[in-house]
C-alpha cells in the first residue's frame, strides 16, 4: 500500500535529516509518495509567512507529516511555528518515548520511559499582558476538557502498549487550583483503567528522583510547560537532544519530528545526526501498520551503533550524516544470517 504523507524537512539542518531518513525509509522498501512542503524560515523568504495555508491543507489531507525542525525568527513579532501547527491542527498530545540505545553515551544503562506532554494549553496559550508598566500577568490556562482528554489518551497508550503505571506531575501543592483540576482529571480518568497503576509526584522532586533513578518509572503524564521542561531533562539520561523521537498527535492527525531545533551553528556540512528523526519516521511507519520496516530498521540503527564504527560528531564519531545513513541502509540490505 502506498502512504501519502507530508513531508516538511524544515531548515537549518532539517533538510539534511530529513534526506538522510526519506533515504533509510525507500531502502527499507516502505512504498511512501512524499508531499514535500515548506515551512518556517524557507517559506518565509518565498512565501512571506513561516506557515502557509498549504502546509496546513497538505497535513489535512494525508493525516500524517514527517517534520523536521523549523527556525522561530527572532523579534518582527513571529511566534513559533511548532506551536503554530499544534494549534491549527488540534494535536493535543505531545508523545516522547525516551530510551537508552546501544553505544550511545549516557549516564545510565536501563531507561525506558514515555512521556505524555499536555500541548495545548497552560502557559503555552500566549496569553501575557502588562497590567501596569513593570508589571506583566501571564495566563496559565487548565481546563477540565484538555486535562481529562490527555489523561485518557496516556492510558489508553498504557494499555495499548503494554505499560504498567502512569504518574501524573504537577505542583498542585501551590497551584491547588489550575494544577489540583490537572490531577483530579487524571485521577477520575484512573478510575476507568484498574489493570493501570497510577501515581502522582510533585515536580521538583519528580525532577530528583528521575536523576537519581529513571528506573523508577514508567510513563509520566504531565501539563504542557512541566511536559516540555521534564522531556527534556529525560532526554539528557540517554545522550541528549540528537537521540529522541517525538510526535504531536490529534484525533486524527499525527505530526512525527525529532526534539531537536534547527542547529544553525553546524548546518550545511552534512554533520548532524538524522537518528532523532529517524527514530520519529519509526514511531510513523508504527502509526501506519508498517511494523515490519519499523523493526528492520530499528535492528540496522542497533548494530550500526553497536558496532560503534560509524558514529556522528555528536556522538563522539566523526561520520557524516550520509555516511551513517549509508551505513545504516546497508545493514538493511544484508540478509540476517
Ligand atoms: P538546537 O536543538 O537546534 O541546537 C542545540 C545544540 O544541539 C546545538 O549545538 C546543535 O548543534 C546541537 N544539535 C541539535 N540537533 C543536532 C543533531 N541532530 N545532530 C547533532 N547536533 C545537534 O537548539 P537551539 O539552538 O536552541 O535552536 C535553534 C533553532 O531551532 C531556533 O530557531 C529554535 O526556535 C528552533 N527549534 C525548533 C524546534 C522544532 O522545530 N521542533 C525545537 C527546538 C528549537
Amino acid at each position: 500500500m502506498t502512504h501519502t504523507i507530508t513531508l516538511l524537512p524544515g531548515d537549518g539542518i532539517g533538510p539534511e535529516v530529513a534526506a538522510a531518513v526519506v533515504g533509510i525509509l525507500d531502502r527499507a522498501g516502505v512504498d511512501i509518495e512524499w508531499e514535500s512542503c515548506l515551512a518556517g524560515a524557507a517559506a518565509l523568504e518565498r512565501h512571506g509567512t513561516t506557515l502557509p495555508a498549504e502546509v496546513l491543507a497538505s497535513i489535512r489531507r494525508n493525516k500524517v507529516a514527517l517534520k523536521g525542525p523549523l527556525t522561530t525568527p527572532v523579534g518582527g513579532g513571529f511566534t513559533s511555528v511548532n506551536v503554530g501547527l499544534r494549534k491549527a491542527l488540534d494535536l493535543f498530545a505531545n508523545l516522547r518515548p525516551v530510551w537508552k540505545l546501544p553505544s550511545v553515551r549516557s549516564r545510565y544503562e536501563q531507561v525506558d520511559l514515555v512521556i505524555v506532554r499536555e500541548n495545548t494549553e497552560d502557559l503555552y496559550a500566549g496569553l501575557e499582558h502588562e497590567i501596569v508598566p513593570g508589571v506583566i500577568e501571564s495566563l496559565k490556562i487548565i481546563t477540565q476538557s484538555a486535562s481529562t482528554r490527555i489523561a485518557r489518551f496516556a492510558f489508553e497508550y498504557a494499555r495499548a502498549n503494554g505499560r504498567a503505571r502512569v504518574t501524573a506531575v504537577h505542583k498542585a501543592n501551590i497551584m491547588k487550583l489550575g494544577d489540583g483540576l490537572f490531577l483530579d482529571s487524571a485521577r477520575q480518568v484512573a478510575a476507568e483503567y484498574p489493570d493501570i497503576t497510577f501515581d502522582d509526584r510533585i515536580v521538583d522532586a519528580m525532577c530528583m528522583q528521575l536523576v537519581l533513578d529513571p528506573s523508577a518509572f514508567d510513563m509520566l503524564l504531565l501539563p504542557n510547560l512541566y511536559g516540555d521542561i521534564v522531556s527534556d531533562l529525560c532526554a539528557g539520561l540517554v545522550g541528549g537532544l540528537g537521540v529522541v523521537p517525538g510526535a504531536n498527535l490529534g484525533d486524527d492527525i499525527a505530526v512525527f519530528e525529532a526534539v531537536h531545533g534547527s542547529a544553525p551553528d553546524i548546518a550545511g556540512r552534512n554533520i548532524a545526526n538524522p537518528m532523532a528523526l529517524l527514530l520519529s519516521a519509526l514511531l510513523m511507519l508504527r502509526h501506519l501498520g508498517e511494523e515490519e520496516a519499523a523493526d528492520r530498521i530499528m535492528l540496522a540503527l542497533r548494530q550500526v551503533l553497536a558496532e560503534g564504527r560509524v558514529r556522528t560528531r555528536d556522538l563522539g564519531g566523526a561520520a557524516t550524516t550520509t555516511e551513517f545513513a549509508d551505513a545504516i541502509s546497508e545493514h538493511l540490505l544484508t540478509p540476517i544470517s
